[in-house]
């Protein structure tokens, strides 16, 4: 053996580590490798069932139950019915069951992760070092945020953090397989800390430990139906998605099911978070320390085998220094270990399943067919199981299949850039927007790049950290909403008020003819001074229908004529909105402000005029109060402009994470019918307050009140396209709107089916939406009508981490 030692001494090789898998085969025997779904806190029999099996040995681990439709009723009822006691109990109580998980886990966690890595075939290393901490970061962080949400009365959580807001209800979530504990902590933990009731489905690929957190949910006495857990495939999820009586669906996974999801939940007032897949680019600035940029990636694309829908899977550097970094990362590559994942000294394990590994072999031989070239590493693998070698791919074009699809696997495409703004360009060539990568040592490039970068979450000169109080979330067609941090809470509140709001009325389609404009603008014969216009880009414009609709007053007389808008003025807007939106997103929160005062001061100015036209519609008393409101409005938010600021975040790392607010980019709004002035004014003046543009369609009712808007807008020094106005038919115009791949949220206020639709159409580029679910809004009470509500959804969170500190 003496000679084996000096050997391996000489050689330096690893000898295996392997950790023992066999508490948790005691655990898997003691429940005869048979699990059932935990409903209302008892375990069902299992009848139908599936298997999950240890991707890098083949072996079969347990058999777990199929949920069909009626099993996820049974848990929906008991989720239900557990509701009104779990929000009887005082914020600290469900605090105390959070905090219990937490200890649980830290107790269980070696059990948890070798479960983990058995089940999904992740490193142990991983799994005991990355995920398991952060799980019980999660209920612990989360145990703070129930304490300090306080106590729920009928007029909502009375801490003073989320004050006003309630639990949104019973809630659906399902999770993906590449983090199955990690993503039940993000799912579950806010959930029950905001009062909610949860079913939950893991992936089934990887069910095991969400059932072994289901039991603990039994050791520290969660009350029955606070938390159940159903099994099952894509059809089980479509069953929690379909269920009529559960009011938000939380989802992490492929973008593709996202969408199905958004347009299955379209007719429903479900609230929806959805976490989607990534494209994330990686750039490599060439001032960077290219050493630490290399370990970076290694975490950043090698880390969980590359299943991250954040991994850093498309590098971009700078052309002076690409050769020098692929040298330093073809050796790096050279010295990864492939293989048990139970081994403590591997860095990468098995793929999930043979589906997975199969796609990302066809995805790797796409590239390669469409010119990249293709390197892997001349080291050791296991001979069986689902393993693949750490691959960079170079000379990939910008827009072939490597650069675009998510591979998820171990798989780094690259590409080169010679100035930052190329850079920019290129991280931007996706429809992904979930994070990003930045590396220099110029702090400056830096933060000058992760400014403009649209990703939800970047890290200079690190990757992939992820802590509790830092929200994680995408942008574009990476999802909406966040897990994590305050934003991660409000995903699981509502305002208290909305839960008694009545239905909102909303005027039938109000003109029933068109009459053509004369050459003078004017309507022939009604004797109306004026016909308006639409305003779009800053001037006003004809529309492209050529004809006009007439607009009654509350006598049923003529009062005035509308432009008739169709889908050519809305593509026009768009068109405007979208640059005049970068512009103003950049412009300083002061000069905004000063835009919004110069709003409020014009429109007293024309207090006489304004009200005198609005009174006609609906009445000298409301008109009055209704202008004077919307100047108080505009007052408000031009307050607000420089006040809903971000966060600084210190996650127990060297890092400070900068919470930024951004604008969303070109907002749609499609105004209510119940206050003209003021329901349109609420709308817009939050969008363009956070510095977004904004694609407005009024009541048709009273659709001649964008006349006045524009002379006030054009005399208030607002940026010509930051607010375009579109008058026509709500209908035609916000379906339009809707589907317009260059809209990147759209509001709808008014009734049930505009919602519906507005959500339907959403789902090609997953734009944001924001409804009233039909519901009336008192436009009259800043309660309901103003404030955080509307500023939370006019900006999204990016959260930039920064290294800081010793
Ligand atoms: P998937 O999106 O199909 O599965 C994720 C979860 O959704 C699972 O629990 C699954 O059972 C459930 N599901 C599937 N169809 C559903 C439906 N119609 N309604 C409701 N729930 C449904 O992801 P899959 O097929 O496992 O992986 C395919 C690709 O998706 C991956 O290669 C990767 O590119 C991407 N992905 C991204 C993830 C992320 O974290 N962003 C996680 C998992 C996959």
């Amino acid at each position: 053996m003496a000679s084996s030692i000096v050997e391996k001494f000489q050689s330096m090789e690893y000898g295996p580590a392997p950790e023992d898998p066999s508490e948790v085969n005691k655990w898997l025997d003691a429940h005869k490798r048979s699990f059932g779904h935990y409903i209302n806190g008892e375990w069902t029999k299992v009848t139908a069932s599936f298997e999950t099996r240890n991707p890098a040995t083949g072996e079969l681990l347990a058999s777990i139950a199929q949920g069909d439709a009626a099993d996820v009723d049974r848990a929906v009822k008991a989720a239900r019915a557990a509701l009104p006691a779990w929000q009887a109990l005082t914020g600290h109580q469900r605090a105390r069951y959070l905090y219990a998980f937490a200890r649980q886990v830290q107790k269980h966690s070696r059990h948890l992760a070798v479960l983990e890595s058995m089940d999904n075939g992740k490193s142990i290393r991983e799994s005991r070092d990355i995920d398991i901490p952060l799980v019980a970061r999660h209920f612990y962080h989360h145990a703070g945020w129930a304490q300090l949400l306080g106590d729920l009365t009928n007029s909502g959580f009375d801490g003073e953090e989320f004050r006003g807001y309630t639990p949104v209800g019973v809630v659906g979530q399902i999770i993906p397989w590449n983090f199955p504990l990690l993503m039940f902590a993000w799912k579950v933990a806010p959930a029950l800390a905001a009062g909610n009731t949860v079913v939950i489905k893991p992936a089934e690929f990887t069910p095991l430990t969400a059932i072994a957190m289901a039991e603990i949910a039994d050791e520290v006495g969660l009350p029955k139906g606070v938390l159940n857990v159903i099994n099952g495939d894509g059809a089980t999820g479509a069953a929690i998605v379909e269920h009529p009586d559960i009011d938000k669906i939380a989802f992490t996974g492929s973008t593709e099911v996202g969408r199905i999801i958004r347009k299955a939940t379209a007719k429903t007032p479900k609230k929806l978070s959805l976490e989607l897949g990534g494209k994330s680019p990686f750039i490599v600035f060439d001032d960077a320390d290219l050493d630490s940029a290399v370990e970076g990636l290694v975490d950043g694309i090698w880390f969980n085998q590359g299943q991250v829908c954040c991994a850093g899977s498309r590098l971009l550097v700078q052309e002076r220094v690409a050769e020098r970094l692929y040298d330093k990362i073809r050796a790096r590559m050279e010295t990864l270990r492939v293989g048990s994942p139970l081994d403590k000294a591997i860095d990468i394990g098995a793929i999930v399943d043979q589906v997975q590994y199969d796609r990302i072999q066809k995805l790797v031989a796409m590239g390669i067919a469409e010119g990249a070239t293709c390197w892997q590493p001349e080291i050791p693998m296991p001979k069986n199981g689902l393993f693949i070698k750490p691959t960079l791919l170079t000379d990939v074009h910008p827009s072939s299949t490597v650069a675009q699809q998510e591979i998820f696997g171990p798989v780094l495409a690259s590409m080169t850039f010679r100035t930052p703004a190329e850079a920019v360009e290129l991280a931007n060539n996706t429809t992904y927007g979930l994070a990003a990568c930045v590396w220099s040592e110029s702090i400056n490039v830096a933060l000058d790049v992760a400014a403009q970068v649209k990703a939800g979450v970047v890290w200079i000169n690190s990757t992939n950290l992820f802590d509790a109080a830092c929200g994680f979330g995408g942008y574009r067609e990476s999802g909406y909403g966040r897990e994590g941090g305050k934003e991660g809470m409000f995903e699981y509140l509502v305002p208290a008020w909305t839960h008694h709001a009545q239905k909102a009325e909303v005027v039938a389609e109000a003109h029933t003819d068109t009459s053509k404009a004369d050459d003078n603008g004017s309507a022939a014969g009604v004797g109306i001074d004026r016909t308006v216009k639409q305003y779009i880009g800053g001037k006003q414009a004809r529309p492209d229908s050529g004809y006009s609709f007439p607009v009654y007053n509350r006598e049923g007389k003529l009062a005035g004529e509308a432009p008739l808008g169709n889908r050519k003025d809305i593509r026009n807007a768009v068109e405007a909105a979208g640059p005049a939106g970068n512009k103003w997103a950049k412009a300083a929160a002061h000069t905004r402000a000063q835009v919004l005062y110069y709003i409020a001061e014009n429109l007293i100015q024309r207090r006489e005029e304004i009200v005198r036209k609005l009174a006609d519609f609906v009445g000298e008393a409301q008109a009055e109060v209704e202008f004077d409101s919307s100047v108080d409005r505009a007052f408000t938010y031009a307050a607000w402009c420089d006040k809903f600021e971000g966060s600084v975040h210190n996650p127990p790392f060297r890092m400070v994470t900068l919470a930024m607010k951004e604008a969303i980019g070109t907002v749609a709004v499609l105004a209510p019918d119940d206050a003209p002035l003021l329901g349109l004014l609420s709308l817009i003046l939050p969008a363009i307050a956070m510095g977004n543009s904004v694609i407005a369609v009024p009541s048709e009712r009273c659709a001649t009140v964008i006349g006045d808007l524009y002379q006030i807008f054009d005399t208030s020094d607002l940026p010509g396209g930051v607010v375009n106005l579109v008058a026509g038919r709500p209908t035609e115009l916000g379906k339009t709107l809707s589907e317009h791949d260059d809209v990147d949220a759209i509001w709808s206020f008014r009734d049930d089916a505009s919602a519906s639709m507005v959500k339907l159409g959403s789902a090609g580029n997953l734009k944001q939406v924001w409804t009233n679910e039909g519901r009336a809004i008192d436009w009259f009470d800043p309660k309901r009508a103003e404030g955080l509500w509307y500023l939370q959804h006019a900006t999204q969170v990016k959260n930039i981490w920064v290294p800081y500190g010793e």
